[in-house]
């Protein structure tokens, strides 16, 4: 019976059923049980996916991220002073995004909304500056944390709602990648509802970026806070990259077609010992070894509140032998420190702060090739920027 209203259902529309009459298809349902045909994500841009992806992680190339929503781009304006205001950010990014030949060490750049809708006070968009240099432009689509029902002091990540017709326009507008950041806490439990509700949003978010031509950064920021050991990171984070691959197999997500921005793992930031950049990398690597398909091509790790320097010095180790996948860098905070203090929102210093992020994003390319050293690094690169419960 069942098999029969299959038949039906199907008769007009199915190619797998071709030719043959009804009654054939009936005879032979009843004497084989219906073939499965696996269910493959195969839409319209599975192609430009990979190739968009193959972009992004290209050797000694890594991502930029300067996609702050206004609320966090006005935090870093007021540590130099100035005024969270719309002409203020355009210029802080335009002296970001206009930087000549950044595009030999960032193969992409996450833009706010905003700042994807913008120009130079030359009327060129950021999009088109981006381009020119090879650097893809993304785009952050989730809508920021909210508090979490039923959990313990946790948060989940808004943003589904309208997706798909966001995700369209920010394609027509020139994004080919996406971001979409969901925070986990070690302090808090992680609560068995908080993970999951993290993996879940951030599967479907990675479908629905996948259908509009955007390629999604998937990232679960297991947030530095806490006082716990490295050890009790790994448990945490294999527990959270389980739950997300299973979600987006379950979502059909093309794994060739993701990128991943993992936090690195860590002790807590209040833990009473350091960890070294090797300790840092040997666990990192074990939990991704553990978790994450060889198909995955690129891994673009936060800084998440580390110095400058500690972040570089981190990817550097986990590039001493070959990975599966490209292991690199999506900083915001350590690609920007340096770049605020030198420009301190004056025209005459645009030139040094263009330097300073040249200078940052060429640390982090030989990080990513695995050839960097540390000599000669300024006091301000060796400065941490955790903050406790810090929100972007
Ligand atoms: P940080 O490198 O400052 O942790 O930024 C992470 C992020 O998600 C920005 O896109």
């Amino acid at each position: 019976m069942a098999c029969s209203s299959l038949v039906k259902l199907n008769a007009s529309t199915s190619p797998w059923i071709g030719h043959q009459s009804f009654n054939q298809r009936s005879r032979s349902c009843r004497q084989a049980a219906p073939r499965r045909v696996a269910v493959v994500r195969a839409g319209a841009y599975s192609d430009e996916l990979v190739k968009t992806a193959k972009t992004i992680a290209s050797p000694g190339r890594g991502i930029l991220a300067i996609d702050e929503s206004n609320a966090t781009c006005g935090k870093r304006l007021s540590s130099i002073g100035l005024d969270n205001t719309e002409v203020n950010r355009q210029a802080y990014r335009q002296l970001l995004l206009t930087t000549p030949g950044l595009g030999q060490y960032i193969s992409g750049a996450i833009l706010f909304e905003e700042t994807l809708y913008q120009s130079t006070t030359d009327g060129k968009k950021f999009v088109d500056c981006l381009r020119e240099e090879n650097i893809v432009p993304g785009i952050k689509v989730d809508k920021g944390l909210v508090p979490l029902p039923g959990s313990n002091n946790e948060s989940w990540c808004q943003g589904l709602d309208g997706l798909a017709s966001r995700s369209a326009e920010y394609y027509k507008q020139g994004a080919r990648f996406a971001k979409w950041r969901t925070v986990v806490s070690i302090p808090c439990g992680p609560s068995a509802l908080a993970v999951k509700e993290a993996a879940w949003g951030l599967a479907r978010y990675a479908g629905i970026s996948q259908d509009n031509g955007l390629v999604p950064i998937v990232e679960p920021e297991i947030l530095l806070d806490g006082d716990h050991p490295i050890e009790r990171t790994l448990e945490v984070a294999e527990r959270v990259w389980s739950e997300v691959f299973y979600y987006l197999a379950e979502n059909n997500v093309m794994f060739e077609g993701i990128l991943l921005k993992p936090s690195m793992v860590t002790p807590g930031a209040e833990h009473k010992e350091r960890a070294s950049p090797d300790t840092i990398a040997k666990y990192t690597l074990t939990m991704l070894n553990r978790r994450v398909p060889p198909a995955v091509p690129g891994i673009m790790f936060l800084s998440g509140g580390q110095s400058e320097m500690e972040a570089t010095l981190n990817l550097n180790a986990m590039n001493q032998s070959p990975n599966p996948w490209h292991v690199s860098f999506s900083y915001a905070r350590a690609l920007q420190n340096s770049v605020l203090k030198t420009w301190q929102g004056r025209p005459e210093n645009i030139e040094a702060a263009q330097k300073a992020l040249l200078s940052r994003a060429k640390a982090n390319s030989l990080a990513q090739l695995g050839r960097y050293s540390a000599d000669g690094e300024s006091d301000d690169a060796k400065k941490g920027m955790f903050v406790k419960g810090y929100t972007y």
